[in-house]
């Protein structure tokens, strides 16, 4: 068993007590699977603390690897973290803490298991993850629902891709790179954190619709910025608008 312990200061505001299961595929000699595990969860812990940093007791505990029956040379390395969230995590289109700590840990062990390819199973272009979050010593607490929920307002958005153009309406004020693949339009991704550059989009329309260009998306595409062009994963769609991939 490895332990890799992260204690840290959170704010004064009411928390919740998360754990999460993680898996990762590690290649790897027998004997060198659960050190080169715990590099690569030590890059990810590293990255969530950055990510979240109102996240506190972030504590991650290494199961012993167990060689893969089904492939010969990777090594399943299971891991159980430990956070205590604040309520106020916030997260682009997240709806509350909960959400917002999902999709942090989703996007951070994406982009962890991403910059670590030469050590991480891949299936398929996109890293094999099995998490599950689940509340470990006390009930999440559940933001009271709203009475009647409103049907969403949607926009419309034009995609030209390979040649061909798409129409779909997405909701409004939500992320414009999942908007489109959730109506089957497959502009392609790999992180969904703004460092990889693969969902550049160039905007041919209705860039004033969408939220302003943030520092990720300056710094890896720098004056390409200024031409229209913008990590699709990073914008948040607020009105119509049409975009090339
Ligand atoms: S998916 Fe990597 S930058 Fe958008």
């Amino acid at each position: 068993m490895f332990e890799l312990p992260w204690e840290e200061e959170g704010p004064a505001v009411p928390e919740t007590k998360y754990g999460s299961r993680i898996y990762l595929g590690v290649l790897a000699e027998a004997e060198t699977a659960g050190p080169t595990a715990a590099r690569v969860y030590q890059d990810f812990v590293g990255r969530l603390r950055r990510a979240a940093p109102g996240v506190k007791d972030l504590r991650l505990e290494l199961e012993e690897p167990a060689p893969r029956k089904e492939d010969p040379g990777v090594f399943e390395c299971w891991a159980t973290l430990k956070a205590v969230v604040p309520h106020d995590l916030t997260r682009d289109g997240a709806r509350n803490h909960l959400d917002a700590w999902r999709a942090i840990l989703r996007d951070t062990f994406q982009t962890t298991c991403h910059l670590n390819h030469g050590l991480v199973h891949h299936t398929s272009s996109r890293v094999e993850i099995t998490r599950q979050v689940f509340p470990f010593e006390e009930e999440p607490q559940v933001e009271a629902a709203p009475a009647e929920e409103k049907p969403k307002e949607m926009i419309r958005v034009k995609v030209l891709l390979g040649g061909q153009e798409y129409e779909v309406e997405i909701p409004k004020d939500e992320n414009l790179l999942d908007g489109v693949n959730d109506k089957g339009v497959d502009v392609k991704w790999d992180c969904k954190s703004g460092v990889c550059d693969t969902c550049q989009i160039k905007v041919l329309k209705g860039m004033e619709n969408l939220s302003p260009v943030n520092d990720a998306e300056r710094e890896m595409l720098g004056d390409k910025v200024d031409q229209g062009y913008r990590l699709c994963c990073q914008v948040i769609a607020h009105g119509p608008c049409e975009i090339a991939h």
